[in-house]
């Protein structure tokens, strides 16, 4: 299997990469083949500092295991994401997958939190992405070719205390991610999230010892190896992974209620007694639950709104008013 999987002749770029899931990424693909750019800039967990070792060790330990080719690359996504691609570009002369892996935490209490550590994670999570994205985006048209995963958290999909910058950042990439895989779609340009949970210095100070020991990182990178690779048609999803356990996460839309076309019927009480029917996610007799992935998922809805007959004529809608 693992030589169906092959990525000889292309280049990924993985921000972060020079310790946690990154390396575990760089890694995987330099074994399948690939030619891969080891991008970090050897920050804290908290964004401090620089050191510049991280990346080259990565580089090291790929040209030793597997006598790949890698090259380190030291820029901050927030600084110089057009110099990233260029190093895929100098050292490799293309470039087919990125992966939007770093990352930093600033975490407090909303209640705490302050201007600078909401920017900061922001800013390397959401802005580096959009960066790095929007550097690579022109070289995966021309091709006709590319691959993006950007790296989303269960604090983004579900909030977590303490984390509101983090959890802001993360499901932003989230929208960012569905929009510009449609735009991409027709250039065969292929956008996924993942959202792992996996030991490493993010979670190893804050997840009980005798649940992180199945958290291996190794568990994480089977999907993002299959999500890159060519042969996978996959856009637009958002998957959930940890500790061997792969999924997919997605939009529900209740049954929702139709109210009545009658301008009346349109108030703040209509909504009180309705409630349990708008949020009623079991009734399959009505409009069905549905699982919306665009924008024009609403026309149906707004189509059959328009052409609901009066309560009178006896349709499912609000007439207590
Ligand atoms: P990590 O802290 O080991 O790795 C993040 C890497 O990003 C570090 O090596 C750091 O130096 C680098 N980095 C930070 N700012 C950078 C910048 N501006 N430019 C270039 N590199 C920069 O953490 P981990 O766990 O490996 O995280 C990887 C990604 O996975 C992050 O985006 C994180 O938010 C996400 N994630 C991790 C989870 C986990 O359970 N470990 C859970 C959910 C999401």
């Amino acid at each position: 299997m693992s030589d169906k999987l092959s990525f000889k002749g292309r280049v990924v770029v993985i921000t972060g990469a020079g310790g946690g899931l990154g390396r575990v990424y760089a890694l995987e693909f330099a074994k399948r083949g690939a030619s891969v750019v080891v991008n970090d800039l050897g920050g804290s967990l908290g964004g401090e500092g620089n050191n510049m070792r991280a990346a080259d060790v990565v580089v090291s330990e790929i040209q030793e295991k597997f006598k790949a080719k890698a090259v380190a690359n030291h820029d901050s996504v927030t600084d110089n994401a057009e110099g990233i691609v260029q190093t895929a570009l100098d050292s490799f002369g293309r470039l087919d997958v990125i992966v939007n892996n770093a990352g930093i935490l600033r975490d407090s209490s909303f209640l705490k939190m302050q201007d600078p550590a909401f920017g900061a994670v922001i800013d390397v999570h959401l802005t580096g992405a959009f960066k790095l994205t929007k550097a690579a985006w022109p070289h995966f048209r021309r091709q006709n070719f590319g691959r993006i995963i950007n790296t989303c958290s269960p604090a983004g999909l579900y909030g977590n205390f303490g984390q509101a910058n983090y959890s802001a950042a993360k499901l932003g990439l989230v929208g960012f991610s569905e929009s510009i895989a449609k735009e991409g779609y027709k250039n065969n340009i292929n956008v996924n999230c993942i959202v792992p949970l996996a030991r490493s210095r993010m979670t190893e100070k804050v997840i009980p010892p005798h649940i992180l020991k199945n958290l291996a990182p190794e568990k994480i990178a089977p999907m993002v190896i299959y999500l890159s690779h060519e042969s996978t048609k996959v856009t637009n999803s958002i998957f959930e992974l940890a500790a061997g356990f792969y999924s997919q996460v997605r939009w529900e839309r209740s049954s929702g209620q139709i109210f009545n076309p009658d301008p009346k019927s349109f108030t703040a009480e209509a909504i009180f007694d309705q409630w349990s029917s708008i949020v009623d996610y079991k009734d399959k007799t009505f409009n069905k639950v549905t699982h919306p992935t665009q924008l024009s998922d609403y026309n149906a809805l707004i189509t059959k709104a328009r052409q609901l007959p009066h309560a009178s004529q006896g349709t499912k809608t609000i007439n207590s008013l």
